[in-house]
């Protein structure tokens, strides 16, 4: 008999075919994600979940679970995983690294790019007809080549970030818990703190992780250091930044734009003054949506899956102690 395992959404077929071939699996095929109390039911049998990170794996989850052997999370980060507690039951928990790290910094790059040369605001002047003539004061914005850059976590994706920096001739500046002296080398990165970062950046890009440490990383204090023609950008996780401290800054102009590709919560309330301001780009947590990539993070979901039912090592496990690592 093939093991049971809930799929929480439907996801690319390089993945799901594989699912289907060796397991018994229910595929959640709404487009959005399972009401809790639904999901709470769906886990109730199962042996592997797959999942995305609009669903909580906690306590609450795993116990409704007893039979389960797997959490595989098709995305990289696992904020919405209790992993010390997968860790206490000795549940392995897999994410997707590695294969989103170029296209999700594309698209901070783009946002990068849509809101130093206001290419949103161009685009809703062409449409209201207001576009009669080329005016030399038209539409000004901040040039990216010869700007500095400053990148809070230099992981992956951060790393990434700031090898299209150079093809700008940028001055690259980092803060992260973690040193990189190999690419402060190789690439001339400079590791500064981070008030250091904020006070000096055009452009300030975020790329950490989540965690209580990095929690409204970017509040009150924060804005306030940083230029009146800086540019935030956030293609990591929303509540790194304080979103009432964003507004205020943005508001009264302590920054000049934010170009978010994540948001506290999500999706961001329709009443949220963030969406009246002019100096804004939301969208909707798109960082890793390219045709290619959502396949290969698929694939690299249903194989953590497939290994973990098994009883085999997760080819990308997030909590190696399981293990006994
Ligand atoms: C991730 O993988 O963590 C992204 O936020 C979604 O691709």
């Amino acid at each position: 008999m093939k093991p049971k395992v809930f799929v929480s959404r439907p996801i690319p077929d390089q993945g799901l075919d594989l699912v289907k071939e060796s397991c018994d699996g229910e595929i959640w095929e709404g487009e959005l994600p399972p009401p809790r109390d639904v999901l709470l039911s769906k886990v109730k049998d199962i042996e592997g979940i797959l999942c995305l990170l609009t669903e909580r794996v906690d306590a609450e989850l795993l116990d409704s679970a007893p039979n389960l052997k797997v959490v595989s999370n098709m995305a990289v980060g696992f904020d919405n995983i209790d992993v010390a507690e997968c860790t206490k039951r000795g549940i392995p928990v897999g994410n997707t690294p590695g294969v989103l790290t170029d296209t999700t910094a594309d698209l901070a790059w783009a946002l990068l790019m849509v809101g130093a040369r206001r290419i949103v605001e161009g685009m809703d002047y062409v449409r209201a007809g207001k576009w009669k003539s080329w005016g030399p004061m038209l539409l000004l914005g901040q040039d990216v080549y010869g700007a500095t850059l400053g990148i809070i976590g230099l992981g992956r994706i951060g790393a990434a970030v700031a090898k299209r920096a150079r093809g700008f001739d940028m001055r690259i500046l980092y803060y992260d818990v973690r040193r990189r002296k190999d690419l402060e080398a190789e690439w001339g990165l400079e590791y500064v703190d981070l008030d250091a970062l904020l006070r000096e950046s055009d452009f300030v890009t975020i790329h950490t992780i989540l965690s209580p440490e990095t929690h409204h990383l970017m509040g009150e204090r924060e804005f306030q250091l940083m230029k009146e023609t800086a540019i935030l950008v956030n293609a990591a996780r929303g509540p790194i930044v304080d979103p009432e401290a964003l507004y205020e800054a943005l508001k009264e102009g302590q920054i000049a734009y934010a170009a978010l590709d994540v948001t506290e919560p999500e999706p961001i309330n329709m009443d949220n003054p963030l969406l009246e301001l002019d100096n804004i780009i939301i969208v909707p947590h798109i960082g890793s949506a390219s045709y290619a990539t959502r396949d290969k993070m698929a694939e690299m979901a249903a194989r953590n899956l497939i290994a973990g039912l098994k009883g085999e090592r997760l080819p990308n496990c997030v909590n190696p102690e399981v293990y006994g690592e």
